[in-house]
């Protein structure tokens, strides 16, 4: 492509992915400064407006599907107020951002970002979106620290992430991961210097349950600022509702005219992508479950049932029963197919027991977990291979080779090409 001439004044719309250079003049790319030498990639999937200050001459280099058209308000002067309101008020400064999918919320961060990064404060952000968060890999949420401008979260270096062990925040241990793990980055930003946190965070908003987990959240985090990003009327109940929170300023934006519809499949494959690169380089390890400790779940927490016992229940059931531990409040029962619901009546009223765990034999295969260090903090991802029940050892295939203190299982099952199998409603054992 020819290299264009831009007017002072004039503003541009760049849809990736595109290569960009400013040959001469003075541009903002989603707030980002840019000078003469610079080069920058819009990436796939992600739109920048581009406003030129002076005259600029820029280069751009079109991937499949790019395009740069001329375009007026693509930030919309809403966001512009907002983030004036935010960088005219007393640092250190918490800005949380709440929307739908797809409503802008990790393009105001950026834009939030770089505008004060530009003014001379130490950002952070908090990316607390396990699914299409940017800063760290999928079913995580990650906190990076900015060196430089950004055109997307993705530019920042990561400092820290959290294990969720789900993309979507609809399963109770996921919400409490979320809550305490964005708290802790939260407080870790600050402890680093920042003093403009910014938390992204999830487009799940609709429904009880998801304004419950909102509030919690907001709860937990005590911004100083809240900007709500509306698209429709899916945040009303939960305005009413923060709107007698009169310790956090609400900040109500629009969606910008410039922004896109991503579908299921496209946050889908991303996301897969995503797996796909950071086990790129991942090794089977064994990890021996009575030194390394499972976090959660039921397996290894209970008594070991003695064969005698399980061929007794599995007399009264067409089950064969291949391990089995008895908990105070719980059964954990490895099975050598799926039982029916009928099963597990039947093996309620033979047991007494009401939680009863049912693992069919090699079920474990795909289930994500999180490595935990010694210190407490997140080592990286795992996904079970295979797990040895009766001496508790369990294969795992991670990039991470550092020393490993717990283990926690996820909701996510993914299969040997790094797609999302499934997502389980509890953790699996
Ligand atoms: N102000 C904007 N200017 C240009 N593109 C935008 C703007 N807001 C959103 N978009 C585009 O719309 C899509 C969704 O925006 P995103 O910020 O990822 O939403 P969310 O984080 O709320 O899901 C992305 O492709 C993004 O590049
Ligand atoms: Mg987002």
């Amino acid at each position: 492509m020819p290299l264009m001439k831009c007017n002072r004044g004039s503003s541009f719309l760049i849809n990736g992915p595109a290569f960009i250079a400013l040959h001469d003049g003075k541009s903002f790319l989603l707030g980002k400064r840019v000078v003469a030498g610079e080069e920058m990639i819009v990436p796939k999937g992600k739109s920048a407006p581009l406003e030129v200050e002076s005259e600029s001459i820029i280069e751009i280099r079109p991937g499949s599907g790019a395009s740069i058209n001329e375009f007026v308000g693509a930030i919309p002067n809403d966001w512009k107020t907002a983030v004036e309101t935010i960088l005219n008020s007393k640092a250190p400064l918490k800005v949380m951002i709440i929307g739908g999918v797809d409503s802008g919320k990790t393009t105001f961060a950026v834009y939030l970002s770089n505008m004060g990064f530009d003014r001379g404060l130490e950002v952070a952000v908090v990316d607390a979106d396990p699914g299409q968060g940017e800063i760290s890999p999928p079913t995580t949420i990650g906190l990076g620290i900015l060196k430089s401008g950004i055109i997307s979260l993705n530019n920042i270096p990561s400092e820290d992430m959290r294990f969720v062990g789900s993309t979507t925040p609809s399963d109770l241990d996921s919400q409490m991961r979320i809550i305490i793990g964005a708290r802790a980055l939260v407080d870790k930003a600050f402890a680093k210097g920042a003093n403009l946190v910014i938390i992204n965070t999830c487009g799940w908003v609709s429904g009880r349950r998801a304004r419950d987990f909102k509030i919690s959240l907001i709860q937990s985090i005590a911004p100083d600022f809240l900007v709500i990003i509306q698209k429709g009327s899916e945040l009303a109940p939960l305005i009413t509702v923060l709107d007698h929170f009169k310790f956090i300023k609400t900040l109500k934006i629009s969606t910008s005219p410039a922004s896109r519809v991503r579908s299921r499949e496209e946050r889908k494959s991303r996301r897969e992508d995503a797996y796909q690169s950071y086990f790129a380089k991942s090794k089977a390890r064994v990890f021996n479950l009575i030194e390394t400790p499972l976090l959660n779940g039921h397996y290894t927490y209970g008594r070991i049932m003695p064969s005698t016992l399980l061929e007794d229940i599995q007399k009264q059931l067409r089950l064969r029963l291949l391990y089995g531990e008895l908990g105070d409040d719980f059964l954990f029962l490895v099975t050598e197919r799926e039982a029916d619901p009928m099963e597990i009546n039947k093996l309620r009223e033979i047991t007494g027991m009401n939680d009863i765990i049912i693992m069919p034999k090699g079920f474990e295969k795909g289930i994500m977990l999180g490595l935990i260090s010694p210190d407490g903090g997140f080592a990286g991802l795992g996904i079970i291979s295979h797990i040895d029940y009766e001496s508790k050892k369990m294969v795992a295939l991670t990039p991470i080779d550092c020393e490993v203190a717990t283990l926690v299982i996820g909701h996510l099952k993914l299969d040997d090409s790094w797609h999302e199998v499934c997502r389980l409603t509890q953790a699996p054992l």
